[in-house]
């Protein structure tokens, strides 16, 4: 008797176990980043969910007509870019494989992923960068040009009146002269030491050198097809006049979307992380490209502005890695 009692415990240990063990795989399975460190920043949590950020409208509403072509073809040309302009281009050879939809997730749709959502509502403007009043056509060349290290389409091209379409179809809600909520980058702290590539180094080992690869080559199927894993240093990646070689813009670009998957509600980068892994990145060699004429009044600059002159005294080294936060201070004064 005893031995059968003994026995029945066991078995119910036996059970319970079982259960336990395929509750756990079950909970993993459907939630995978259960167990994974993730610092939840309480600053973006606490205040987003606040504000109504900006949706794109549906696809489904695009009109049924010609200029409903024009702004499906932009679609494409931003989502499929490589297709159509890269280096085997179905229509022009006027770029590096990239894609706009690479670094604009979603096709530009994507909360705090560079979307396009306030460029219909603020464009055209003042930008200090050229010192001119910009219409969507520069901004779309600028990055053509810089991003895509390729040259600018001509403003009457198919190709620039179906970019302009779609941008100004995606932000056609957005009221003239506001900011769409969710545009751009997410917010971050500056960090108070210089961000640091040593340690960006070791992070972008064992978090992004899956996709990217080892030396930030990227992936394709084949020697010919498309990007699955788009560049990020070297000589197919964005030039040293892109927006994104600022450590800044690359942070929180990061920050809200990489590893491929993260959102802002979400990070899986801690803004350190982001920080120093931008560091890394941006110490690497890419396509030079030099725009002399940028920036004609050099105060206007951006504190990260990697390359100078600059109106105060501080090396190019301090502008590109920080610590940021003494040149903001001398710039208040
Ligand atoms: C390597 C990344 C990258 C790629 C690829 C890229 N862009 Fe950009 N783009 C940026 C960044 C970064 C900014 C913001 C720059 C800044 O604010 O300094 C930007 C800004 C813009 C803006 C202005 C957005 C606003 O809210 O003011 C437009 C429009 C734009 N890009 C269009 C394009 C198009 C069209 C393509 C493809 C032909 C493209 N971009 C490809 C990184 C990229
Ligand atoms: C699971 C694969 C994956 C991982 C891991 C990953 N990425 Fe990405 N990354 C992508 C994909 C895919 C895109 C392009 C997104 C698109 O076109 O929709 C991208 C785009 C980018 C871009 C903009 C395009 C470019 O080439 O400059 C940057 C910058 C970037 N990733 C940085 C990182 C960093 C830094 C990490 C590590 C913290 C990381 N990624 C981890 C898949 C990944």
């Amino acid at each position: 008797m005893n031995e059968l009692v003994r026995l029945s415990k066991v078995l119910t240990l036996v059970f319970c176990l079982v259960i336990l063990l395929a509750s756990v795989t079950l909970l993993l399975y459907y939630n995978p980043t259960l167990f994974l460190h993730q610092e939840v920043p309480t600053e973006t949590v606490a205040k987003i969910p606040m504000i109504k950020l900006w949706k794109a409208p549906d696809t489904a509403a695009i009109p049924k007509n010609k200029e409903g072509e024009r702004i499906r073809y932009g679609r494409d040309l931003v989502a499929r870019t490589s297709y159509y302009l890269g280096p085997q281009g179905k229509v022009m050879n006027i770029s590096n494989g990239m894609n706009c939809q690479n670094c604009h997730l979603d096709a530009g749709t994507k909360p705090f992923g560079n979307n396009y959502g306030s460029v219909a509502s603020t464009y055209p403007k003042f930008r200090p960068r050229s010192g001119t009043i910009e219409g969507i056509e520069k901004r779309v060349n600028d990055c053509l040009e810089r991003s895509l290290n390729g040259q600018p389409l001509d403003s009457l091209s198919k190709e620039m009146r179906a970019f302009v379409s779609y941008i100004q179809w995606v932000g056609k809600d957005v009221p003239k002269g506001e900011k769409a909520p969710g545009s751009g980058f997410v917010e971050m702290k500056w960090l108070t030491r210089a961000a640091n590539p040593a340690i960006g180094r070791k992070l972008y080992l064992q978090k992004c050198q899956i996709c990217h690869g080892y030396s930030g080559e990227g992936q394709k199927l084949s020697a010919n097809s498309y990007y699955i894993y788009p560049p990020l240093w070297g000589e197919n990646s964005f030039t040293t006049g892109a927006g994104l070689y600022r450590i800044s813009n690359f942070a929180r670009y990061i920050r809200a979307n990489m590893p491929n998957g993260a959102t802002f509600e979400k990070p899986i980068l801690s803004e350190e992380e982001a920080w120093d892994i931008a560091a890394y990145v941006e110490s690497l060699p890419r396509p030079l490209k030099n725009f002399r004429q940028d920036w004609p009044r050099v105060e206007l600059k951006p504190v990260d502005h990697p390359f100078g002159p600059y109106a105060d005294s501080f090396s190019e080294k301090q502008h590109k890695y920080g610590p940021f936060k003494e040149i903001l201070e001398k710039e208040k004064k």
